[in-house]
């Protein structure tokens, strides 16, 4: 009763100091006093782990810079967009219009993603994309409040043909879900393979995020080609991996991918993924001190061994951070786009910068699966960045 009172008693004070204007910007201060930080990420379906990582990345940048944004303390938001397309623009617009996020982060899918972009240009909310590699976010449809940590689907894959004829790999079947993610990493393919002069014999799909290979690697059997590249992720790779050794291919016709085919997987996936070989912006053995210190904090952090995407949500963390100290915690401030522009992040890939498309500049690692690790062998290509295509910043 003492309590109600006191609530009444005050609330009238306020109200009546308010009516004068007196009280007015200590109370919107009171009340916007955390920076509202939206996670937008899977957290069932085939990209749920893919989605805890960038979780766990995000938060343990952040903690160690302090725990706050430009001084300000952290209010937390999260969605599971279930890696599902349909739902994409819903979600998105939970965060931007009921929870009035100050920056949205997310996603993994590049087909939710498409539902973001779309909400995030609508509304002018900072965006950054921790993971979807999906073309249009930061070529045709780029806009000045969105920026990607991650990569473009083509920028692994780009680094990818030419690797496999170095080994004499000259006819090659291409296999992949069929969607934005799959077909654009079969377009830097495609053109690193060919310019290379190899031979895609054929490329073969199902739907994401279906894991029925069987018809599909009877089919590379009798094909017979060379080698097989590919682009699965997530729980749906490892099962890839599995089927492909156990189908009889595994020593016969090498297997190659976009990197995130060996990405968190390696536990689940077992002997069956040794000797795979991939392209990635990331590797488990790139022994730079940087690196060791991210993998042994991650390691003490979260009882886990990270990965590209904990990579990638640490890399959002470390870009947030920069961004909100040279704003002081104003993400509504424009300049932030300058100073995100501008970053340089010193991440456990390397360092790498930002490019006018908001798209990370980066070197991309030739790796093969020893040992449960993604070992590298050494640089495919050096500070790769993606065409940008069609970007105006509006
Ligand atoms: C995507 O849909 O853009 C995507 C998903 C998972 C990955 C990479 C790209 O590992």
């Amino acid at each position: 009763m003492t309590t109600r009172r006191l609530v009444l008693t005050r609330t009238a004070a306020v109200v009546g100091a308010a009516s004068t204007g007196l009280l007015l910007p200590q109370i919107a201060r009171a009340q916007g006093n955390k920076v509202r930080v939206g996670l937008m990420l899977p957290y069932t379906g085939t990209f749920a782990q893919l989605g805890v990582a960038i979780e766990n990345g995000v938060r343990m940048a952040i903690e160690q810079q302090g725990g706050k944004l430009g001084g300000r303390d952290i209010e937390w938001f999260k969605v599971d967009d279930e890696a599902e397309p349909s739902k994409g623009i819903e979600n998105a617009t939970k965060l931007v219009q009921r929870d009035k996020v100050d920056v949205l982060i997310g996603t993994v899918h590049s087909g939710v993603q498409m539902g973001i972009q779309k909400v995030v240009r609508d509304s002018g909310t900072l965006c950054l994309i921790p993971n979807a590699g999906v073309h249009a976010a930061t070529r045709a449809l780029c806009a000045p409040n969105v920026f990607r940590t991650s990569f473009t689907n083509s920028q692994p894959t780009l680094a990818l043909g030419q690797a496999m004829m170095a080994k004499g790999h000259k006819k090659a079947v291409w296999i992949t879900w069929k969607y934005a993610a799959g077909d654009e990493a079969f377009e830097g393919f495609r053109d690193s393979y060919t310019k290379a002069g190899g031979t895609i014999v054929k490329e073969l799909g199902l739907p994401f995020p279906q894991v029925e290979f069987q018809a599909l690697l009877t089919e590379i059997a009798s094909l017979k080609p060379d080698a097989v590249a590919c682009f699965f992720a997530g729980g749906g790779a490892a099962k890839f991996i599995k089927d492909y050794a156990a189908a009889g291919l595994k020593g016969k016709i090498p297997l190659y991918g976009s990197g995130f085919l060996t990405e968190g997987v390696l536990d689940a996936a077992g002997p069956a993924a040794d000797g795979i070989i991939t392209t990635m912006h990331y590797g488990d053995s790139l022994n730079t001190p940087r690196d060791n210190k991210f993998r042994l904090d991650y390691a003490k952090m979260f009882r886990l061994q990270p990965d590209v995407y904990a990579v990638q949500g640490y890399d959002t963390g470390l870009l947030l951070v920069q961004g909100a100290n040279a704003v002081k915690g104003d993400l509504s401030n424009k300049a932030i786009y300058k100073a995100m522009e501008n970053a340089t992040i010193d991440s456990p890939r390397g360092k790498w910068t930002m490019s006018k498309s908001h798209n990370p500049v980066q070197d991309i690692y030739l790796r093969v699966v020893e040992n449960k690790e993604n070992k590298v062998l050494g640089v495919a290509a050096k500070a790769l960045a993606d065409s940008g295509a069609g970007c105006k910043m509006g």
